[in-house]
């Protein structure tokens, strides 16, 4: 029923209070359940309370990763519940925050396992989508280092759309946008390429645009000529795996990037509009975009648009950079006060956080404890 797929059944009084859960330091250490997580949503479930799952995580399908979740926690969950680092992306296949209908383009997604952020783009609507791993299996040269990892490759890389060739440039794989969609495995290569996409005419890989490495040009040395914007998911430096100690995040692989940048062109990478860090907590986009669908999902299983406002949504988080500073920074366009809620099973384990949040609990269940919740 959908009382028990997350979302609430249609109470008499359709609850004003909402929660919003991060996933890894929360709930999950990796892939192993947190005591007391899937009793904290059981809970909400159980009493009507309307939650989504707001992750800087991804590199599946939002179908596939509520599958695996709901089957760990043993908790049965509908898929419109979770947000992913990459999930506003889908936005872009018919145009959204400023950017072109990138349907039928040529996209260049980096991160995750195999080709696994490439099916997710597929499954978004994105017509024509390469990953390095392809560009390498097409032309080891690209990396030369990559070469320990081409067995790797060749078992998910497809044939490119069209060649490499900077002597036909009419005629050459031409990139329009790039998407860093979740970790990247092979940061030396993931880099190589977009830094060459950067670098390039227009976007055509194997060129380099003759404006580039021009000391009396702007940016010292770097001039725009046609390159595609390059969109990273996930801001996170550190994270909470299984490891005892945070492990880098994507944030990671942007900051080696931004360093190699600087050192290319000469100037920092923020001064480049093509490189956009807007999506992924604790970004206002990522947070509007997952207030709306708790506010749509709310709506749909209640089956009514007419219903009090949420007036408060909790948000329970373990990084203070990524879940509180977003909770605590974003304005809702719909009334309601996002009141941050850190956990001390995850990044953050004690001491003075480096962004304050309304309230510090041990866990998840501790969480839902400290919001009276008063009986439906
Ligand atoms: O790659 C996932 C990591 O950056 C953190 O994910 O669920 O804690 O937002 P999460
Ligand atoms: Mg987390």
């Amino acid at each position: 029923s959908n009382s028990r797929r997350g979302l609430q059944t249609s109470t008499a009084q359709a609850s004003d209070i909402a929660f919003a859960f991060d996933i890894d330091g929360v709930l999950l250490r990796s892939s192993k359940p947190i005591p007391g997580a899937a009793d904290a949503l059981r809970t909400l479930q159980d009493r009507g309370i309307p939650f989504i799952l707001l992750t800087n995580g991804g590199g599946k399908h939002e179908t596939e990763r509520v599958a695996e979740i709901g089957q760990k926690l043993q908790i049965d969950l509908d898929p419109s519940v979770i947000i992913q680092s990459h999930s506003p992306f889908a936005g872009l296949v018919h145009g959204a925050f400023g950017q072109e209908a990138l349907e039928n383009k040529c996209i260049l997604v980096a991160g995750g396992d195999g080709d696994g952020c490439r099916q997710v783009a597929e499954k978004y609507g994105f017509k024509s989508v390469v990953t390095p791993g392809d560009l390498f299996n097409a032309y080891p040269g690209i990396w030369p280092f990559s070469k320990v990892f081409k067995d790797y490759y060749k078992t998910f890389a497809r044939p490119l759309p069209k060649p490499i060739d900077p002597s036909d440039p009419s005629n050459s794989l031409k990139i329009d946008a790039m998407f860093v969609f979740n970790d990247p495995r092979d940061w030396g290569l993931d880099a190589q390429v977009i830094v060459d996409i950067l670098l390039s005419s227009q976007g055509i890989i194997g060129t380099i645009s003759d404006k580039n490495g021009k000391s009396d040009l702007p940016n010292r040395g770097y001039q725009q000529d046609g390159q595609p914007p390059l969109y990273f998911s996930n801001p996170d430096l550190w994270w909470a795996a299984s490891y005892h100690l945070p492990r880098l995040g994507q944030g990671g692989f942007r900051e080696a990037l931004e360093g190699i940048w600087a050192a290319v062109t000469g100037g920092p990478a923020q001064d480049v509009e093509l490189i956009k860090t807007v999506v992924g907590k604790p970004y206002t986009l990522t947070y509007r975009f997952a207030e709306n669908q708790l506010l749509r999902n709310r709506a749909r299983i209640l089956n009514s648009s007419s219903l009090p406002p949420v007036r408060k949504v909790f948000m329970v988080g373990d990084n203070p950079e990524s879940d509180i500073r977003g909770a605590n920074s974003y304005k809702s366009e719909h009334g309601s006060d996002w009141h941050s809620i850190l956990v001390r099973t995850g990044v953050y384990n004690g001491g003075q956080p480096s962004c304050p949040p309304k309230t510090i609990v041990d866990d998840s269940t501790q969480a839902i404890l400290s919001v009276s919740i008063r009986r439906r």
